[in-house]
């Protein structure tokens, strides 16, 4: 039997080449929004300095680490992580095919056991992936690399209440298995399934980021195109270890 990750690195390997495109196409059928657009809107609550140290967890084909590239004169330093080795050889496909020489290190790693020392850097990110992991473990990892007054900030679908009622679940779970094996394929159908139960509701983002030490907790909602489709959230917290400046907690 396949597990989770063995499907959604599969689901990913397939769709490296033309992810870019799906995802824009996706972003516009559910919430009304490009690929372009959705990364602006991370974007702005990114206030990074020169000397910051950036880590950009599950960067896929490196389409954030390419905007804050672009955006900066002094870009800061950026590491891009994913589990997928194949959308990360698209990613420094579409770096080099923009001409972009400041070149974020690229890591082939599992984000849930990062092969970073603990307290590293000093952003954060996470856009579109927080959903294929478990959010505990990942919080944890997170935590741990992040240097103390770290900037954490992610981007993904949210859940709503009404998703832990045993018959909305069920009508969920089918139609992301049916929808995604139809469009795309049964490696993604099995991969989006096994994430349904990874999608959070604000209070559930808001006490898994307590319970994994950070603070100053700030949460927003961006659009969807239907009512019935979950908003995408914006979360922004911080590392904020008492009594302690940037030194190994
Ligand atoms: C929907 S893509 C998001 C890519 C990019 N962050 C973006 O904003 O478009 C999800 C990415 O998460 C990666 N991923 C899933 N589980 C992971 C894990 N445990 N560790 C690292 N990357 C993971 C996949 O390989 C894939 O590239």
């Amino acid at each position: 039997m396949k597990s989770t990750q063995e499907f959604v690195t599969e689901a990913f390997q397939e769709m490296a080449p033309e992810y870019e495109k799906k995802v824009d196409g996706e972003l516009r059928r559910f919430w009304g929004i490009n690929y372009g657009e959705f990364v602006d809107s991370l974007m702005k609550h990114f206030t990074p300095n020169p000397d910051d140290f950036v880590l950009d967890v599950a960067t896929g084909t490196c389409v954030i680490p390419r905007s804050i590239i672009k955006k900066y004169q002094s870009p800061p330093r950026i590491v891009g992580l994913d589990l997928t080795r194949g959308m990360l050889k698209f990613g420094i496909v579409n770096l080099n095919s923009q001409s972009i020489h400041h070149l974020p290190a690229l890591v082939n790693a599992n984000a849930m056991q990062m092969p970073f020392s603990s307290n590293s850097f000093t952003w954060l990110i996470c856009g579109l992936a927080t959903h294929h992991m478990n959010p505990p473990i990942m919080l944890a990892e997170m935590h741990r690399v992040l240097q103390n007054s770290g900037n954490l900030l992610l981007a993904d679908v949210g859940g709503a209440d009404s998703w832990s009622n045993p018959i909305i679940k069920w009508i969920i779970g089918l139609f992301t298995m049916v929808y995604f094996s139809i469009v795309e394929s049964f490696s993604r159908a099995k991969a989006e399934l096994s994430a349904l139960p990874n999608i959070y509701t604000i209070e559930q983002w808001k006490n898994q980021l307590q319970k994994a030490g950070f603070s100053e907790i700030e949460i927003t909602t961006m659009n969807s195109r239907f009512f019935w489709i979950p908003k995408p959230l914006i979360i922004q917290a911080k590392k904020i270890v008492e009594g302690r400046n940037d030194i190994d907690a």
